[in-house]
């Protein structure tokens, strides 16, 4: 088989990129490891920003995102009883979109299907040849049977454990990482949420978020221990646990009720550099992980894959390789913000194990600046709604 653009992962990332190609008449293949049924049962983000919102437009895929898609002018931040709003419209003139990533990518897949594009599930020991050549090919197994795709240049957009990542010689590549203490316990539920915005909260107790899908289906995360497992949390002491952790106005008016998901994620902050290397593009988790708090994950993937469409619709245009020699430098210099901006929000709302007294009052301290100071908002804000492309 041959095409132009190769790419491995069927996630938001890989499904996005070949739909933008798509749109520009470039051709792609997609190698998805998972049936897409699997792929549509993940839970992950939630909150989309602008320049997701824009691109999703640009892909011709945004129809079900206007019309249930939730717009969020702010958000709550509390500790202890104590709560106050950062009003991203008022200091942004923008807002960010609730809308599930599970809709997102059923939107991106009901997209490649109507408009006729290849996406091939279930594949095996995807392999990767010849990145530092011109004439790059994928391998990869389905039914026992061996396929090869020939193509000019590979999207890897495996995710973190995918393949690609690791096809780069480990001398050709750098990693730097931070992994949290502690993980993130998530459920699912069909009441109506507590609260018409998101609640990131602060408490003795840990850390916890009270987010949304829409008017009648509630995400709610609490901060628990990394040797923690779903099991050990039954429903009742999970809505215990949160209302403990949420200011008690919110907690009186919780509705509570059975989870129908309810699992455990690790936080980390990973990078490695160059998201390049020959004719192989790093994009979204496969290059990059941020800790959740603050939402970045998703909407970095969608950053990446629009540096790599621009600099890819630029070289069929024009011949010029100019965009995908930039790319790893540009995509870099907004990863490392989006980590930095994901990192100081997990250390302003967590509780970790060796935390001191001292290191509470700092935390405290930087929480009161933030609900006090102008300019701290417009920080938080500008970074929350996603800064520019
Ligand atoms: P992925 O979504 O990981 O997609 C990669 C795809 O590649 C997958 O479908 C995988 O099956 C496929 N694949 C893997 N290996 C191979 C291979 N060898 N061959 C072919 N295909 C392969 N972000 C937030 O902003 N908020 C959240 O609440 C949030 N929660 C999360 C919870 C979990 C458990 C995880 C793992 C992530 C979460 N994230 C969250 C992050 C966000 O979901 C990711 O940033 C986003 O999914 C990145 O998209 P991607 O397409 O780059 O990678
Ligand atoms: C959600 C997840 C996040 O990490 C976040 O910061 C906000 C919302 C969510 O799943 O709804």
């Amino acid at each position: 088989m041959k095409t132009q653009v190769a790419i491995i992962g069927g996630g938001p990332s890989g499904l996005l990129l070949s739909q933008l190609l798509g749109t520009r008449g470039i051709d792609s293949v997609v190698l998805e490891r998972r049936t897409k049924a699997h792929v549509l049962s993940r839970i992950r983000a939630g909150v989309l920003e602008r320049g997701l919102v824009a691109l999703l437009e640009e892909a011709g895929c945004a129809d079900r995102l206007h019309a249930e898609g939730m717009p969020h002018d702010g958000t709550l931040i509390s500790y202890g009883d104590e709560i106050f709003r950062i009003d991203f419209a008022a200091l942004t003139g923008t807002a960010v979109k609730v809308y599930g990533q599970t809709e997102v990518t059923r939107d991106l897949y009901a997209a490649r299907e109507r408009a006729g594009g290849q996406i091939v599930f279930s594949v095996e020991d995807v392999q990767i040849h010849g990145a530092d050549t011109e004439t790059p090919n994928v391998t990869y197994s389905t039914d026992d049977t061996q396929q090869r795709i020939d193509c000019d240049f590979i999207a890897g957009c495996d995710g973190f454990h995918g393949v690609s990542r690791r096809s780069i010689p480990p001398g050709a590549r750098r990693e730097f990482e931070k992994v949290y203490p502690f993980g993130w316990l998530g459920i699912m539920s069909e009441t109506p949420p507590v609260n018409d915005e998101l609640i990131y909260a602060n408490s003795e107790r840990g850390f916890a978020l009270c987010s949304m899908r829409n008017d009648t289906l509630s995400r709610y995360y609490i901060q628990c221990a990394l040797s923690d497992s779903p099991d050990d949390w039954t429903d009742a002491a999970f809505w215990d646990e949160l209302k403990r952790r949420i200011p008690t106005a919110q907690a009186d008016r919780l509705v509570t009720g059975p989870s129908i998901e309810k699992s455990i994620a690790p936080l980390r902050s990973f990078v490695t550099e160059p998201m390049r290397f020959g004719r192989l593009f790093l994009c979204g988790d496969a290059a990059h992980i941020v800790p959740p708090t603050g939402a970045k994950g998703l909407n970095l993937a969608a950053s990446d894959v629009h540096y790599l469409y621009t600099a890819l619709r630029r070289f069929y245009g024009t011949g010029s390789p100019d965009g995908l020699d930039g790319y790893s430098d540009r995509a870099l210099a907004r990863v490392w913000k989006a980590e930095r901006f994901s990192w100081w929000f997990s250390s302003l709302l967590h509780r970790y194990p060796d935390q001191t007294a001292f290191d509470h009052r700092i935390q405290v301290a930087e929480l009161e600046f933030l609900r006090s100071n102008a300019a701290a908002q417009q920080a938080m804000a500008e970074n929350y709604v996603g800064l520019p492309y």
